[in-house]
C-alpha cells in the first residue's frame, strides 16, 4: 500500500464537509488502495460539531482512514497537506449573488493562501469550493507565491454535471453518456456552458437538441441552478457540491478519460483571449496530475460573447478584491 496521503478539508463541520469527508475516507477520490490522513480545519465555534463528525468518521471504521487531525489553525491543518479542499466560508442565502459573499469570504483566503505557502507539501493541489470560488482561488493563489500557480483551481465541475444532467434528461439518456461538456468562465451568473462541443454517446448535442433551447433555457437552467436549489431547500447545494468536488479532485488525481475533457477553473495564460492571471474555467485534459487547457475549440459569435461576459464579470470581481491580492 502507498503511504497515506495528507488531505486537508476546511469548513469540515459544514454541510458540504459532512457529505464530502466520508467519501474521501472511503476511497472515492484517490482510489480504493490509497490510505488517507484527514486534516480538518474549522473556526472555533465549529470545533464542537467537528468533534461529532470525527466520532462518526471513526465509527464508520474506514480501512483507508489512517488518521484524523482537527485544528482551528490553518498552519496546523495544512502542515504537509498534499490535497486541499477549501470549502469553509459562508454560503449565500435567498436574494444574494455569489459575488455578494466576497467581502465576508475573501479575507479567509488570504490567511489560508499564506498558510498553504508556508506549510503544505511540495506536491500540493488545491480546489476552492467556497464562493465566489474563482475569486477566492485568485486570492489564495496570490497569497502563496512559492506554490506553482497551476496548483490552484476553483470548482465548476458542479456546473458541468448540471449541464450534463439537463442534456441527458432532454435526450432521454443517462448523464454518463454526455461527454465533452465544458464550462467556460466564472462560477457565477455569466458562466458559459459550451454546448456546441458536447456529445451524447459520441454524437453532437447540437444534432439532438434545438439551438433555441441550447442558447436559451439550457444555459439559464444551468447558471440558475444554485439559486433554484437555495429557493427550494432553503440552503445551498451540499451533496451535489461534494460530489462535484470529488469528481474534480479524482480527475486531477487519476486523469481525464481518453477523448473527453472536464471543466476546471485554473489560471489563464491568455487562452481564448482571457486575460493572463485570471482564474477562469476552461476545458482541460489531465495526465500525471498536470492539467492542460484544451485549445482551439471553435467559438461562434454567440460563444465569443458568452466568454467575454465572463471576462468582464471576473475583472469586476478582481477589482473588488484587489486589496487582498
Ligand atoms: P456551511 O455554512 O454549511 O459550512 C461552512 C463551514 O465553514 C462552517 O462549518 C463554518 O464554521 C466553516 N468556516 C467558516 N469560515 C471558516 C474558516 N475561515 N476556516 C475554516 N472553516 C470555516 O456552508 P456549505 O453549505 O458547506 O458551503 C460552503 C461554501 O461552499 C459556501 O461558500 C458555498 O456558497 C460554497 N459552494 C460552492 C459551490 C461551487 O459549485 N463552487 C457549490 C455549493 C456551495
Ligand atoms: C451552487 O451553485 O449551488 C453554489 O454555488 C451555491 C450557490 O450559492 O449557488
Amino acid at each position: 500500500m502507498p503511504a497515506p496521503l495528507k488531505v486537508a478539508v476546511t469548513g469540515a463541520a459544514g454541510n458540504i464537509g459532512y457529505a464530502l469527508l466520508f467519501r474521501i475516507a472511503s476511497g472515492d477520490v484517490f482510489g480504493k488502495d490509497q490510505p488517507v490522513i484527514l486534516q480538518l480545519l474549522e473556526i472555533p465555534p465549529g470545533m464542537k460539531a467537528l468533534d461529532g463528525v470525527v466520532m462518526e468518521l471513526n465509527d464508520a471504521a474506514f480501512p483507508l482512514l489512517h488518521g484524523i487531525v482537527t485544528a482551528d489553525d490553518p498552519n496546523v491543518a495544512f502542515d504537509g497537506a498534499q490535497q486541499v479542499f477549501l470549502v469553509g466560508s459562508r454560503p449565500r442565502g435567498p436574494g444574494m449573488l455569489r459575488s455578494d459573499l466576497v467581502a465576508a469570504n475573501g479575507p479567509i483566503f488570504v490567511g489560508q493562501g499564506q498558510a498553504i505557502n508556508a506549510k503544505a507539501a511540495d506536491d500540493v493541489r488545491v480546489i476552492v469550493v467556497g464562493n465566489p470560488c474563482n475569486s477566492n482561488a485568485l486570492i489564495a493563489m496570490n497569497n502563496a507565491p512559492d506554490v506553482p500557480r497551476e496548483r490552484f483551481s476553483a470548482m465548476t465541475r458542479l456546473d458541468e454535471n448540471r449541464a450534463k444532467s439537463q442534456i441527458a434528461g432532454r435526450v432521454g439518456v443517462t448523464a454518463g453518456q454526455v461527454t465533452n461538456m465544458a464550462i467556460f468562465g466564472n462560477h457565477g451568473p455569466a458562466m458559459f456552458p459550451a454546448f456546441a462541443h458536447a456529445k451524447v454517446a459520441g454524437q453532437a448535442v447540437t444534432d439532438k437538441l434545438p439551438l433555441d433551447y441550447l442558447q436559451g433555457d439550457f444555459i439559464d437552467t444551468v447558471s440558475g441552478r444554485g439559486k433554484a436549489i437555495i429557493d427550494a431547500r432553503g440552503a445551498s447545494s451540499a451533496a451535489s457540491a461534494a460530489a462535484a468536488a470529488i469528481d474534480h479532485m479524482s480527475t486531477w488525481w487519476h486523469g481525464t478519460a481518453p477523448g473527453d475533457f472536464n471543466s476546471m477553473a485554473v489560471v489563464s495564460r491568455g487562452e481564448y483571449g482571457v486575460p493572463e492571471g485570471l482564474i477562469y474555467s476552461f476545458p482541460v485534459t489531465i495526465e500525471n496530475g498536470e492539467w492542460t487547457i484544451v485549445e482551439g475549440l471553435e467559438m461562434d459569435a454567440f460563444a465569443k460573447a458568452g466568454l467575454q461576459k465572463n471576462v468582464d464579470e471576473l475583472l469586476e470581481e478582481r477589482d473588488a478584491v484587489k486589496d487582498l491580492l
